[in-house]
């Protein structure tokens, strides 16, 4: 029977994070996955989660199954985070929110509930998106559509080729988008922006599909939500997947929400049945400690503040390394080209290299980065800044 399938290529973000692994040169740079990095290159553990993790692992006392939901505290104090405490969809308990393995198992377990709720849903994917976002949810059956999202000459948003498709997109079709901190572009709606989607989604009957993998990474955690909480408070019906991997940098424990906002309470309840029930067709359960970790973290005034300001450092780190990278490449290169990597946010802009300058720079310098240049700006320090902007400069 396996004699049938051939080796795949490689993830086109994991596989390059593999090679960048096996690499053996110092000179290295990774600027593939979006892990954040410190000015030595590690992923540290937030002060705030080796705390919290003491006491979950010191106050443990069973290791007895969750329900199929996860973490119940848990998924409460992730609605509070995503949505604010005072949201009047919440007031109105229009929101059901299950645990997720991460924020690809939620894309996924929403994808098999959009399913339930319509045959043939059609899902609209901003051009580009993040690479994973066809194979997993086109894993789940839906159609896709793609609306222009980022003008690769201008380095910003076509927002009018946005509006203007989404004008045209059938009612109950589904529009993914980036919550913020936009990937791979780091192109962000502005709020003025977020208000004039919104008017165009309740027009159209469409139903927003929120991805916040970053939520903190952009302006700040309440700034940065800003558009998934507009859909919820003036559209009957939205969907938000939360990653807990970036903002409190637990990656590998796999932490992440799925809520959906209903109609009203009693839909709610009934998308929770349902988000529960894919779930157990899928993994019975997400695991339990990383969830522990964040519901302490959230609910723990200290532990709570000693996150925001490390998550605050994290993202002022990456807003300072973006307008370093943008003074050296414009004054090696003697133009302006890359001004836009300092207007954008988040960890990822496209620097507007062709595939063969990508391997080249693969290649010949040992810098990593995806194939549609996608850099993650975390991955550039001061040690490497001129060696980086070098290796660009030579293959332009
Ligand atoms: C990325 O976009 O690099 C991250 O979200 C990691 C991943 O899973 O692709």
């Amino acid at each position: 029977m396996f004699e049938r399938l051939d080796r795949l290529a490689d993830d086109p973000i994991l596989g390059m994070m593999a090679k960048y692994r096996q690499d053996t040169s110092e000179q290295k740079v990774d600027l593939a996955a979006g892990v954040y990095q410190d000015e030595l290159g590690n992923t540290p553990v937030l002060r705030a989660v080796k705390a919290a993790e003491q006491r979950v692992h010191d106050n443990q006392k069973t290791k007895t199954y969750e329900g199929l939901a996860g973490n119940i505290s848990f998924n409460v104090a992730m609605q509070d985070f995503i949505f604010g405490e005072r949201h009047p969809a919440l007031a109105d308990k229009r929101i059901a929110t299950v645990q997720t393995t991460g924020g690809s198992g939620g894309l996924h377990i929403v994808a098999d509930v959009l399913r339930r709720a319509n045959s043939a849903p059609v899902v609209w994917v901003s051009g580009p998106t993040w690479p994973n976002h066809r194979p997993l949810i086109k894993g789940g059956g839906l159609e896709f559509k793609t609306y222009p999202y980022y003008d690769a000459e201008r380095h910003g948003i076509d927002f009018d080729g946005m509006l203007s498709t989404l004008e045209h997109a059938n009612a109950g079709d589904v529009v993914l988008l980036h919550g913020c901190c936009h990937n791979p572009t780091g192109a962000d709606l502005s709020a003025k922006q977020w208000d004039a989607l919104v008017d165009v989604l309740a027009r159209n009957e469409l139903v927003p599909w929120n991805d916040m993998a970053y939520q903190g990474f952009a302006q700040g955690t309440d700034e940065d939500a800003y558009g998934a909480r507009l859909c919820a408070q003036k559209l009957p019906e939205s969907v938000v997947v939360t990653s807990c991997s970036k903002n409190f940098g637990i990656y590998r424990d796999r932490v992440g929400a799925a809520s959906i906002v209903a109609a009203d309470a009693e839909k709610a309840v009934a998308c929770a049945t349902h988000l529960a029930n894919v779930t157990r067709t899928v993994y019975s359960m997400p695991p339990a400690h990383g969830a522990a970790v964040v519901d302490l973290i959230l609910r723990d005034e200290d532990l709570k503040a000693l996150w925001l300001e490390e998550l605050g450092d994290m993202r002022d780190r990456i807003n300072s390394l973006r307008r370093n990278l943008t003074n050296a490449l414009e004054a090696r290169t003697s133009t302006n080209r890359f001004s836009f990597i300092a207007r954008q946010t988040g960890m990822f802009s496209l620097l507007g290299l062709t595939a063969e300058q990508v391997d080249t720079l693969r290649e010949k310098f040992h810098i990593y980065m995806v194939s549609s240049s996608r850099a993650n700006i975390a991955g550039v320090r001061k040690s490497n800044l001129d060696y980086l902007v070098n290796a660009i400069a030579a293959v332009l």
